[in-house]
This record gives C-alpha cells, sequence and structure tokens, in this order.
C-alpha cells in the first residue's frame, strides 16, 4: 500500500501517542511505535487496532538506548519523520526525583536527536508543554511570551529540550527540522472509547481524576482553592480535546514533509478559551447526568493561576484548529472510563 511515508512515533502506545498513531494513520501514514510501557499498557495497542484494523509495529524499547534506537531505524530504514512523546510527566513526581526527569527527557531527546542524524532523517515533531511560560503576566500567552524560570524539574526539561533543538537549529551544521508543540492541557478519549488515558495509579490531573470520582474508583475530586483571581476563583486552564491534540501532530508532520517548515518553530496547541476547574467540574455534571462528590480544598503547590493559549499562529502559520469543544472532551472522557470498568 503507497503510503504518504513511515513516522516513528515514540511513546505512541500513551495517552497522546496513542490517539496520534490512529490519526496518522487515518491521514495515510504509516505509523511505527517505539515505546518502553513504563507509563502505558499493551491494551492501548489493542484499542488502535480496534479503530484501525491495522496492526503497527511495535518496539518495546527505551529511548535513552542509543543501540536499541539504532537498531529500529536500521530495521525500518524508510522513516520519514519522527513524533517524540515519550518523556515522564508528572510534575510532583519531578521534584522528588529529578535525575530520573533531566535522564529520561533530556537523555532520550539528544539520543535521538544523534541517531537521526545518522540515518539521515529530517523531520521531527517534539512534545513541548505550556508550562515553558510559567506564570505568564499577561493572557492569553502568545509563541513571543517570554519563557520563565520552570517551576519543577519536569518543567525545566520541557525548556532544556527546546534550548537544545535551538541550538542544533542555529548550528547549521545539522539538517534536523523541528515543530515543537506546546500543548496546553489535554482531556477526553476517542469517540470509539477504545482508547483514553490510563494513569497508573491515583491520577494528578483532573479529568481522569472526575472520572474516577464519579465512578467510584475515588471517593471525592478536591478541587484545589478557590480563592485565586479568577471568576469563581478557581485556576483557569486551555482543555483541548487529546483528538484535536493529535491531529496538529498530523499538521505538523505535513508541514514538515512539505519542506514549508523553518529549521526550528514553536506553535502553541490550545483551543484559545480558558475555563476554571469549576466550570469544567459543572460541564462534566452536565453532559454525563453523573454528581460528582467533591469538595473545595487548599491550593496546590506550584499551581499556575491562569493560561490559557493564543492560538493565531498555529492558526495562521501551521493552519490547525481545533474542532471540539469542552463538552465533547468531557464526555469522551466519561465513555472511555465506563468502558474501561465494562472491561474488566
Ligand atoms: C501540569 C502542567 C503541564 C503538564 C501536566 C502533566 C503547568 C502549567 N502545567 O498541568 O505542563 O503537562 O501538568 O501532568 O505546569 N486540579 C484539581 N484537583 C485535582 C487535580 C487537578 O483541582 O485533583 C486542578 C489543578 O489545580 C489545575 C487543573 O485542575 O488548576 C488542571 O490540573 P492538571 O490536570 O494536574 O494539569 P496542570 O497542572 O494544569
Amino acid at each position: 500500500m503507497e503510503t504518504k511515508g513511515k513516522i516513528l512515533v515514540t511513546g505512541g502506545a500513551g495517552y497522546i501517542g496513542s490517539h496520534a498513531v490512529v490519526e496518522l494513520f487515518e491521514a495515510g501514514y504509516e505509523p511505527v511505535i517505539v515505546d518502553n510501557f513504563v507509563n502505558s499498557k499493551e491494551t492501548a495497542l489493542k484499542g488502535i487496532a480496534a479503530i484501525t484494523q491495522q496492526e503497527f509495529p511495535c518496539y518495546r524499547i527505551d529511548c535513552t538506548d542509543k543501540q536499541a534506537l539504532q537498531d529500529v531505524f536500521r530495521k525500518e530504514q524508510d522513516i520519514t519523520g519522527v513524533i517524540h512523546f515519550a518523556a515522564y510527566k508528572a510534575v510532583g513526581e519531578s521534584v522528588k526525583e529529578p535525575l530520573k526527569y533531566y535522564h529520561n527527557n533530556v537523555g532520550s531527546l539528544i539520543t535521538l536527536l544523534q541517531v537521526m542524524e545518522e540515518f539521515g532523517v529530517n523531520n521531527l515533531v517534539f512534545s513541548s508543554s505550556c508550562t515553558v511560560y510559567g506564570i505568564p503576566d499577561t493572557l492569553p500567552v502568545t509563541e513571543e511570551t517570554p519563557v520563565k524560570k520552570a517551576n519543577s524539574p519536569y518543567g525545566n526539561t520541557k525548556q532544556i529540550c527546546e534550548d537544545i533543538l535551538t541550538d542544533l537549529a542555529n548550528s547549521g551544521s545539522s539538517q534536523v527540522k523541528t515543530i515543537a508543540l506546546r500543548y496546553f492541557n489535554p482531556i477526553g478519549a476517542h469517540s470509539s472509547a477504545q482508547i483514553g488515558e490510563l494513569p497508573l495509579g491515583v491520577p494528578n490531573n483532573l479529568v481522569p481524576f472526575i472520572t474516577q470520582t464519579a465512578i467510584g474508583i475515588r471517593e471525592k475530586l478536591t478541587v484545589f482553592g478557590n480563592d485565586y483571581d479568577t471568576p469563581d476563583g478557581s485556576n483557569i486552564r486551555d482543555y483541548i480535546h487529546v483528538v484535536d491534540l493529535a491531529k496538529a501532530h498530523v499538521v505538523a508532520i505535513d508541514r514538515l514533509i512539505q519542506g514549508k517548515a523553518k529549521a526550528i518553530e514553536m506553535f502553541n496547541i490550545g483551543t484559545g478559551r480558558g475555563n476554571t476547574v469549576l466550570e469544567v467540574v459543572n460541564t462534566f455534571e452536565k453532559v454525563t447526568g453523573q454528581k460528582l462528590n467533591y469538595e473545595i480544598g487548599p491550593r496546590r503547590l506550584g499551581d499556575v493561576p491562569a493560561i490559557y493559549a493564543d492560538v493565531t499562529k498555529s492558526t495562521q502559520e501551521l493552519g490547525f484548529k481545533t474542532e471540539l469543544g469542552l463538552e465533547e472532551a468531557l464526555s469522551s472522557a466519561w465513555q472511555w472510563e465506563v468502558n474501561l470498568k465494562n472491561s474488566l
């Protein structure tokens, strides 16, 4: 079958990675998955197969293992581009175990870049984060909003990775071109409910905590503070449907392959809208008909009071626009949670 090219997806069994694999396939690409399964499960591969009716190659390796990565590039030969999702992402854990985060998140990028150069693979989409903006002085944040000192080792790894990619682009000695996507808050699941977020242990993130509470795994949600300077006092975030986010990667890979990208480009990937935690809770109750047990608790250390994206650059230059809203995202997250329970 003629495809648009083979795309290596590191972390392809993870939450965003699995959705990107599906969207890449549907856009005509041939995904090849790499995952070490420390924060993902084989069931994601089954979900991908159920949706696409395809089995994609999957290599169970760690991206800090240069030899293993070289073997994948050698075996697959004609890789056109790479989407690098593989990374640790728990903010709190990164404070307690910084070396683990620097080694994995920074080490895997450096190793991957070395192997890409060795094999002449020049197109990279990198998973960055709105965390690089820290607590911004103005809202919404544009790509020109200054990067602030990171609040956590996790956030710092994203900044360091962006710096590495920028230095490489400016070196003049590398053919690698990178699009770094600065994600806002991905939520929701595929409409089939075959893939979704699979937190191991107690979820850190808001939406899996909500769905696990509603289904009875957790007793109650704690809303971390209602005394912020926002309309209802709770934090504001830009929640983007994971399927929209996955599609942004396809658009970015298209741009790289078509030779339209500069040596390094950063784009905000969000909806451009901010919602408070309490709005998310209320919308969840409305779209699912579930009553959520929650209480207001103290602020969580390190939380940014409010952040949401200015999406002018990603709309105009990348040509990316979200299509799904908060209601669809929350109802899909709930369908996924229900499906998980039924499949036990
Ligand atoms: C953070 C990082 C993001 C990172 C993500 C990975 C920032 C600005 N963002 O997202 O880059 O990729 O972690 O995990 O650093 N909340 C509750 N109760 C809960 C859980 C969350 O009220 O039980 C609230 C939080 O206070 C926050 C919102 O829900 O206001 C979203 O929290 P979460 O889903 O953890 O994501 P961020 O902290 O925004």
